[in-house]
């Protein structure tokens, strides 16, 4: 049985529908990338899954539960946690306290105690007494992973973790990361920096308008880099990153 599955899932945001009849089966302790263009509905997915949505309509199992019905609050307490595009770390507040808040919060699953996320995140440590508003924002991205991590996730929703990041710092991420996903956690991964997630993932779906476009592992979709072109814009080389400057949105 998968851990979760989402089986012919529409979702909406007032009366304009995002995911037509969407499917997803994620098992545990997999790594999923989510692909796909801007506007595709991989927030949209996500979102579907933490309930965040407006109105979701579909199958949603979790963990042999139907989530479909669920609130936020009672789907986070059964161990779902986003890692979201925006962040969202408390700029007046330290490192620290950033960490405590969370792990403070948690309810449904045991947190963790603050060192193991400095044993994970080194350069938080460092940073332990630093203002949110004063971090770089690499290490705002290592914070709100490490939020996430420290209320220990069954599984972890990252919203592209790279987005805005230099890629000096898109190197140090993904090394943490990957120590991450090496430990009992189940993961899904959405990125326009495809290498990226390909690097962390052992399968990946591809999301077009809403809808499925394709799914399988990831040697397949390396072999076949005419996917790539089609669905995302991008060839196969190295260079994924494109000049976007400052990544504020
Ligand atoms: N809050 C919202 N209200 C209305 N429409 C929305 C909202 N959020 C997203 N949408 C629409 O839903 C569709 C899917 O958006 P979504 O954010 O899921 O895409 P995405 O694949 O995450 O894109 P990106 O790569 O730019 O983050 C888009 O057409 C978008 O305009
Ligand atoms: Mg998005």
């Amino acid at each position: 049985m998968s851990l979760l599955e989402l089986e012919g899932v529409d979702a909406y945001y007032g009366a304009s529908q995002a995911l037509f009849g969407l499917d997803l089966a994620v098992e545990q302790n997999e790594v999923v990338a989510l692909l796909g263009r801007n506007g595709a509905g991989k927030t949209t997915t996500l979102r579907t899954i933490t309930g965040t949505v407006g109105r979701r309509e579909g199958h949603i199992e979790y963990d042999g539960e139907d989530i479909s019905g669920l609130s936020v609050e009672a789907i986070s307490n059964r161990g779902v946690k986003l890692v979201p595009e925006d962040r969202r770390i408390f700029p007046t507040l330290t490192v620290r306290e950033n960490l405590l808040i969370a792990r403070d919060a948690c309810k449904g699953t045991d947190p963790r105690p603050i060192e193991e996320m400095y044993e994970v995140f080194p350069k938080l440590e460092e940073l332990n007494q630093s203002l949110g508003q004063n971090l770089s924002g690499g290490e705002q991205q290592m914070l709100s992973v490490a939020r996430a991590l420290i209320q220990s996730p069954d599984l972890l929703l990252l919203d592209e973790p790279t987005e805005g990041l230099a890629p000096v710092i898109v190197e140090d991420l993904s090394e943490v990361l990957h120590e991450v996903v090496s430990q009992d956690v189940t993961v899904i991964i959405t990125e326009q920096n495809v290498e990226f997630a390909l690097e962390l993932s052992e399968r990946a779906y591809i999301i077009q308008k809403g809808s499925n476009a394709w799914e399988g592992s990831i040697e397949e979709l390396r072999a076949n880099e005419g996917l790539l072109d089609q669905y995302l814009s991008v060839g196969g080389g190295e260079e994924g990153t494109e000049g976007e400057a400052a990544g504020d949105d």
